[in-house]
């Protein structure tokens, strides 16, 4: 890995070109990414339009799902203030990547209680991972992880995730340990290689699986 992978805290995320460059690099990858495909939303359902999708139906107004008039998937200020607002949570743990002066990366995520983990995941699914873990206090939950596309295929995923869990097993050894993500995505593969197991499909949301480890102390960071 050649980049220089930084720490990141509400302390060293303020408002100013650090933060607008992560914004700009973290809507794009959602917009442009084939799997998550999240450039244009529709305001009634949620449903997201992928960028391909656009290309082909640039003259359609209204939405197939709610005929409905789409709106941009991650408006630019809106999604600043949630990343800053995420900065500022007390357990949050974050890396950025910067390399030639450049945000090419970003990964993070923070604690959540046990008994928000099914909530966000869906009546059953973390249960698996806490049932093996009862004395976890709660869940460090990754959040985020995206590498800039011109880069990609560099290490770069997989040095973000080493970062962030080498800090989270300082801070949270006996959490638990759980995250979502497409099933196509090649986190998958950095995921499971870490130790990481597949817990089940998010029935809320179509196209997200759930990973877990019962321990964060368990995560195999070595031989990455
Ligand atoms: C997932 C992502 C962060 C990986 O970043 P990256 O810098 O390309 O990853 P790395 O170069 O470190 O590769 C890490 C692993 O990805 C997997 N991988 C790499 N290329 C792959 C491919 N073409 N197909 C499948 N898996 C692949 C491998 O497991 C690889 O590890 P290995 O080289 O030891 O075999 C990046 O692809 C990305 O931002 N994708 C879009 C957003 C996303 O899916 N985020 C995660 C879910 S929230």
């Amino acid at each position: 890995m050649v980049g220089k992978v930084t720490y990141l805290n509400y302390q060293g995320l303020q408002e100013g070109k650090l933060l607008n460059d992560l914004t700009e690099l973290y809507c794009q990858l959602w917009e442009y990414d084939p799997n998550f495909g999240e450039y244009l939303k529709c305001p009634i359902c949620n449903k997201y339009y992928s960028h391909e999708w656009y290309l082909l139906n640039k003259t359609v107004i209204k939405s197939p799902c709610c005929n409905s008039e789409l709106i941009p998937a991650w408006p630019r200020s809106t999604t600043r203030q949630m990343i800053l607002q995420q900065s500022m949570d007390s357990t949050f743990v974050g890396f950025i990547l910067i390399d030639d002066n450049l945000v090419q990366g970003f990964s993070w995520g923070m604690v959540f209680w046990n008994y928000e983990m099914d909530n966000r995941f869906g009546q059953g699914t973390y249960s698996q991972i806490f049932s093996a873990n009862k004395d976890a206090l709660g869940c460090f939950y990754l959040k985020e992880l995206g590498v800039s596309r011109l880069v990609q295929g560099n290490g770069y995923g997989k040095g973000l995730v080493k970062a962030v869990f080498s800090e989270t097993k300082r801070l949270y050894p006996s959490y638990t340990s759980a995250l979502t993500t497409h099933p196509l995505s090649k986190s998958v593969g950095i995921y499971t290689k870490i130790g990481f197991r597949y817990i089940g499909d998010i029935p809320k949301v179509p196209d997200r699986v759930a990973y877990g480890i019962p321990k964060v102390s368990e995560i195999q960071l070595d031989g990455m």
